[in-house]
């Protein structure tokens, strides 16, 4: 193995990118209001905005496209997906959806009453927006060290608070909880993983006040990756014996398959309730298709069917993770401040270590990205002001978030590490001249606040 450290697969296609200069970028940059998601996909150089629905598939799965079923109902290709959930998950009950989100809106339906809370390690944006516009509220109770992008390397920072989150069940009633949610690995704060120790004590706390618990499964192979790098009672556990254990405390999951389901688009809902998983076929009829397709072509699920057995291949995310982390190192050893350990799927910078001088109401995090896109043509996300700051609708009053961080996401079996160091490259250079940048001004913001990151408008100051 000593010989054997590089990408676990060979380069099959590629798909052509173009190189830009910085007059042009900055030309479309404020075409795009200073907003990287309005900059087009043609004009970005590498593309580290999100590792969802952005993995190249493998032969496999081009092979299982060309076996995808058509039929509107009960589909070869949905009873061949079945199966495959069926092993690498072990959960009787399998609604395809079109992507994750779609599952979010099913779960917060299903579970959360209006004025109802969602308890969560910390919520994705999706879970959070589809909660919000039923009425329910979302609570994010993930220990104290995973709130904070500088706090010393943890191995499992997505851990939930136990006692914070018996002491929330205790002050709100647990009859106003609707349901307890982990998200694994956890997005939000930097793709920091959830041990099996934590999922258990929080799987038994939801059973001790009679609150479901479920589980948003988006990055579970990751999750189960490190659980048996770091939990040493796993260490000689396979990633499949983990990521069924992991789904045993549950009753009901979400997956946007988008992530670790290894294919460009797709979700899950699963279940081991035969009334919830009636709930959301009829609720999914209304809105993806029928109960075996979801919104889906047969062919994207059969691509899913093998994507999920091919993510649980150790020596995949082995290179996966150690990618990940290739990168971290390459900031850290330029000072470049960020969440640390690196997690999951991408490095978090911290934009308030980076730019010092810039107030978070100047969007600091925002303005790294903007930065990044215009120096080199990568394009990276917001996670900070912007995506989870909000303005109270009565008083006007801003509230501001604890993480001020901009996201490196890392796609699935797509760069090489050549790609990492033009990255580590171009953040060094503006880390050295950071004195230079100042903050942005909030210019539009939509109506839905949870997710205003996706539409909103800036100007320089
Ligand atoms: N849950 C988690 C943890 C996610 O990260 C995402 C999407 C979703 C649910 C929603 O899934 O996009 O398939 O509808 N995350 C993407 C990201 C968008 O960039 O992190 P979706």
């Amino acid at each position: 193995m000593k010989y054997q450290t590089a990408e676990p697969f060979r380069i099959k296609m590629i798909e052509h990118v173009k190189k830009t200069t910085i007059s042009e970028r900055q030309t479309w940059l404020k075409e795009a209001g200073y907003n990287v998601f309005k900059v087009k996909a043609e004009n970005v150089y590498i593309d580290c905005l999100t590792d969802s629905g952005t993995s190249a598939m493998s032969k496999n799965q081009w092979a299982a496209l060309m076996m995808g079923d058509e039929s509107y109902a009960s589909c070869d290709s949905f009873f061949r997906l079945e199966k495959s959930v069926h092993e690498v998950f072990d959960m009787p009950f399998v609604q395809p959806v079109h992507q994750g989100r779609a599952a979010d809106y099913l779960i917060a339906k299903i579970y959360c009453k209006p004025g109802q809370i969602a308890i969560g390690n910390m919520h994705f944006d999706t879970f959070r927006g589809n909660a919000e516009v039923l009425g329910a509220k979302v609570a994010d109770l993930v220990i104290q060290a995973g709130k904070d992008a500088s706090s010393a390397p943890e191995d499992f920072k997505g851990n939930m608070d136990i006692q914070a989150c018996e002491d929330f069940i205790l002050k709100n009633g647990p009859e106003n909880i609707g349901l307890i949610m982990m998200t694994v690995t956890c997005n939000n704060n930097g793709g920091q993983p959830v041990s099996m120790k934590n999922i258990r004590e929080t799987a038994a706390l939801a059973q001790k006040y009679n609150i479901p618990f479920t589980m948003d499964i988006a990055r579970i192979a990751e999750n189960a990756y490190f659980i048996k790098t770091r939990e040493a009672e796993f260490k000689h556990a396979s990633i499949s014996s983990i990521i069924r254990q992991t789904l045993s405390y549950c009753e009901t999951a979400v997956m946007s398959a988008k992530k670790d389901g290894l294919v460009n688009i797709g979700g899950l809902f699963l279940t081991r309730k035969q009334d919830i998983f009636t709930m959301a076929n009829q609720l999914a009829i209304v809105h993806e298709g029928f109960i075996t397709y979801g919104g889906l072509a047969g062919r994207d699920l059969d691509a899913l069917a093998v994507g999920l057995r091919e993510v649980c291949d150790f020596d995949y995310l082995e290179y996966r993770i150690k990618q990940v982390e290739y990168l971290g190192n390459k900031l850290k050893e330029a000072g470049i401040p960020i969440i640390e350990p690196t997690g999951g799927h991408g490095v978090y910078v911290d934009a308030r270590r980076f730019f010092t001088h810039i107030p978070q109401n100047e969007f600091p995090a925002q303005r790294l990205v903007v930065a990044l896109y215009e120096l080199s043509g990568i394009r990276c996300v917001e996670l900070g002001a912007c995506a989870f700051g909000t303005t109270d609708p009565v008083t006007g009053e801003s509230h501001w978030p604890e993480l001020e961080t901009m996201r490196i996401a890392i796609s699935r079996r797509v760069y090489t590490n050549n790609h990492m160091d033009c990255i580590a490259n171009a953040l060094k250079d503006i880390y050295l001249n950071r004195a230079s940048y100042k903050g942005l001004k909030l210019t539009y913001e939509g109506p839905i606040q949870s997710l205003r990151h996706f539409t909103a408008g800036f100007e320089l100051i």
